[in-house]
């Protein structure tokens, strides 16, 4: 025998002691996916009890806890803050067990699972997440600025609509699976998206003529200036999720929650007179939306919808930005005195 064969001999034994191994590995790996799997119905299926039992317990605790004093209504009270407490503590379980899509992902995805089970997976999702609108935003930027200063012609001008009507329909769908992977972004935002698709499909339909020409230029500077206020954005927003995962997972770092709470509150003081110096931009478009659509030349139903959208996106993220600001700084100031 050739001292070549012999040698593929020997690396063919060794080659299915090795396969050997990872047929092991593999049915181990089944055999635990398994037990995973067990252990998430089980789970789920406890606190749906627990959820029940608590109802019933709320209920009955309403029933009996009129007319009582002293130390009864004390423990009475005790029980009814914990009662209250539970449920955000098991939405933050539920956030790592597998669970039916909502109507919108089911419509879009179908019944496949979008919870991501570890806390790692969750922060590079949404990091991933924040990377996409930096990338997108910055191609829009590019289109918008070709189409205010370079070219000045319908088509391309539908493309930047439509490459703003998919953006938006894909951050819709991306914030859903964010909001099912125990998110807290606000309803207004996701709503947001949803108008800024409809108002992106509305520009797309509307004919070239008098009426877009006069709208067309304001149009894209706004769209300039938004994609800026987006990068500045995604700065914040990156910058947040650094120090919260740094904070989460306790690194050598030499971060506490006093420093993040700094960190945020100096991104937000310089984000927040761009973010609303936009807001009064959206209203600014909708008037003069308004006023066209008042012009006797004015026969596109598109300039009234379009008006009526921005002032909608005005109101929402005017109040919504109002309403995020006020709740921070009552965290803040309670914050302080509790470490007073
Ligand atoms: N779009 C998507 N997600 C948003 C968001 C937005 N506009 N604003 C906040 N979120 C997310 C946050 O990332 C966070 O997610 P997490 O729970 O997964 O970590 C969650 O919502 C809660 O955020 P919150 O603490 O309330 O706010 P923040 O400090 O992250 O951001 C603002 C505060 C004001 C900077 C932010 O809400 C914002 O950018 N708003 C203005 C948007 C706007 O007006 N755009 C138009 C510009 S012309």
């Amino acid at each position: 025998m050739s001292s070549q064969l012999t040698e593929a001999l020997q690396e063919w034994e060794r080659l299915e002691k090795e396969f050997q191994q990872i047929q092991e590995s593999h049915r181990l790996y089944l055999q635990k996916l398994d037990e995973v799997s067990k252990m998430q119905n089980n789970f789920t299926a406890s606190i749906t009890r627990h959820r029940k039992y608590l109802k019933d317990l709320s209920q009955s605790l309403n029933k009996c806890s009129k007319g009582l004093t002293g130390q009864n209504a004390k423990q009475v009270e005790d029980i009814k803050r914990h009662i209250q407490e539970r449920p955000n503590i098991f939405s933050q379980m539920e956030s790592f067990l597998p669970k039916e899509n909502g109507i919108y992902l089911s419509l879009v995805l179908g019944s496949v699972n979008v919870n991501l089970l570890s806390k790692q997976s969750k922060a590079a999702y949404k990091d991933e997440y924040e990377k996409f609108k930096l990338g997108v935003t910055v191609i829009l930027l590019l289109l918008a600025f070709i189409c205010q200063f370079l070219v000045t012609y319908r088509f391309v001008d539908a493309l930047l609509n439509f490459l703003l009507v998919w953006y938006y329909c894909t951050l819709t769908i991306r914030e859903s699976i964010l909001i099912s992977n125990g998110s807290r972004i606000k309803g207004w935002w996701v709503f947001h998206h949803y108008i800024s698709t409809f108002l992106s499909g509305v520009m797309l339909t509307w004919p070239e003529g008098e009426l877009y020409q006069m709208f067309r230029s304001q149009f894209l500077t706004y769209c300039l200036y938004q994609g800026f206020v987006q990068c500045l954005q995604y700065y914040y927003q990156s910058g947040c999720l650094y120090r919260l995962k740094a904070l989460g997972e306790r690194h050598n770092l030499d971060l506490t929650v006093e420093g993040f709470q700094s960190w945020m509150w100096r991104g937000l003081t310089f984000l927040l007179p761009f973010l609303f110096f936009g807001h009064f931009w959206q209203l600014f478009n909708s008037v003069t939306l308004f006023r066209m659509a008042k012009l006797p030349q004015c026969k596109e139903w598109q300039v009234f919808i379009c008006g009526f959208s921005f002032l909608v996106l005005f109101a929402g993220n005017f109040l919504t930005t109002l309403a995020v600001v006020r709740h921070k700084r009552k965290t803040k100031n309670q914050g302080k005195s509790k470490s007073l």
